[in-house]
């Protein structure tokens, strides 16, 4: 089986790694992949974005299944496009995947299904939503209604911070046409968590639970990223809980779409906040998260090819999941002033001597492979290094029997690599440990 990769991401990396390890693959392709991706997959040099092209090369290689990482190329229409030509794509279609295309037609799906949310409010005028948040007390969530790479996301404690995030959305536009409209909810305090599940359209199964941190610095301050580390599982879920978030949650919306004939397949990513052990929905992803995946794929020990054919032909039912009981962690490296402004092409040392540890992996996200000469080999022999090419770099994970094990082994795995301005968060992971402890 032909397999392509649309994406150039650690969730990418992540997805090729599991992917290569499939017995029923004879080639695997990633468009447009990344240095590390280069390593396992035949990276071709088309954008996720350039969805013709993207389509003209299935076409010409056969691809069997085409599995999508970015939720643009989604948003986009890349399964109405591929699907149209008769080609099997994993994801759900433009219209479906408006579930995170527009937060407004998300929080409207939550409401019409009855699913546990925060109270909000859209907007289509500055004025009018700065009069709203006059009315209204801080803390206040503030996001622009489309797609803004995890950037769009404000969470106002003032007034004035409130104001100026309306602002940049509506006034100055900083996210462009994705900032037009937006919705201001309430600020929901409690813990979150991703489920992140697999449905054929009519049923789902649940992948192993993850936790993010999406703030930049430690303690969950400065601006919110796409993600800075991971781990899975996150202990706050209990059967309990798991059973709340599918009674309440994931099977009201999966059959309420089914009965509206706009059925969900693919992945779907609930974003959620557990407030006094009760599940409130903040967002639906429509892809796999980054960098959840880096730390749930190393945990499914099932092959991820199967689970994408049983989605595809519509036989998730038959699925029975093995997981692998031990923790994984990952903490995303990000080059110096992510997620504003920051330099590229900075070699990256000490890969090699990281992954010489147990347990230990790298996914690659911003990085690409450069070919280079040696000083003094005029002519002579090639040699490779890798540079950074993006925001967030390398995703640094490590599967081990317990959290704390996979935090002092992915630490120690860091201080070895190194990259001009590199940073990271120094807390993943810690709240689970003083959940575990407590
Ligand atoms: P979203 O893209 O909607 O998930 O928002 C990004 C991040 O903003 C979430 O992961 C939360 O950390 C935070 N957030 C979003 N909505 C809320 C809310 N209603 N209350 C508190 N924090 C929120
Ligand atoms: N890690 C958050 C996301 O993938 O959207």
């Amino acid at each position: 089986m032909k397999i392509l990769v649309v994406g150039s991401g650690g969730r990418e990396h992540a997805l090729c790694w599991k992917i290569a390890q499939s017995k029923k693959i004879t080639k695997l392709y990633c468009a447009p992949g990344n240095g590390g991706i280069s390593e396992i997959a035949e990276c071709i040099d088309i954008g996720a974005g350039d969805i013709p092209s993207l389509l003209n090369f299935a076409k010409k290689n056969s691809i069997d299944i085409t599995v999508v990482g970015p939720e643009t190329a989604l948003v986009n229409g890349i399964v109405d496009s591929f699907e149209k030509e008769g080609l099997k794509v994993f994801g759900p279609d433009r219209k479906t995947a408006m579930l995170e295309g527009s937060k407004i037609f998300a929080k409207k799906t939550m409401v019409r299904f009855g699913l546990p949310t925060a109270d909000f409010k859209a907007f289509d005028s500055a004025d009018c939503a700065k009069l709203f948040i006059k009315k209204k007390s801080a803390p206040l969530v503030i996001k622009a209604d489309g797609l803004c790479a995890g950037k769009g996301v404000i969470v106002a404690c003032t007034e004035e911070e409130a104001l100026s995030a309306v602002d940049s959305f509506m006034v100055d536009k900083e996210f462009g046409s994705a900032g037009e409209k937006i919705i201001i909810e309430d600020c929901l305090v409690g813990e979150e968590v991703s489920i992140i599940l697999v449905s054929d359209g009519k049923d789902f199964i649940l992948l192993p639970s993850s936790q993010d941190h999406k703030r930049a610095l430690d303690n969950d301050q400065g601006l919110n990223t796409g993600g800075m580390g991971a781990y899975s599982p996150a202990p706050v879920i209990n059967e309990i809980l798991e059973t709340k978030i599918r009674d309440k949650i994931i099977r009201p919306l999966i059959e309420g779409l089914y009965k509206e004939q706009a059925p969900y397949k693919g992945i779907l990513y609930v974003g959620l906040m557990i407030v006094n052990n009760e599940p409130y929905v903040l967002e639906f992803n429509v892809r796999f998260g980054d960098p959840e995946t880096q730390v749930i794929l190393p945990r499914l020990k099932s092959d991820l090819v199967g689970i994408i054919e049983a989605s595809l032909d519509g036989n998730i039912k038959e699925i029975r999941l093995e997981i692998d009981k031990r923790a994984c962690l990952c903490v995303v490296c990000a080059s110096g002033g992510y997620p504003g402004h920051y330099k590229k092409n900075l070699p990256i040392d000490g890969l090699n001597m990281a992954l010489k540890m147990n347990g230990v992996m790298v996914f690659h996200a911003g990085t690409k492979l450069t070919q280079y000469l040696p000083a003094g080999q005029a002519g002579g022999a090639n040699n490779t290094q890798y540079e950074t090419d993006g925001g967030r770099v390398l995703g640094v994970t490590s599967i081990a029997a317990s959290i704390k094990d996979a935090v002092d082994r992915v630490y120690e795995a860091i201080s070895m690599i190194s990259f001009n301005g590199m940073q990271y968060r120094k807390d993943i992971g810690f709240k689970a440990l003083e959940r575990i402890k407590s």
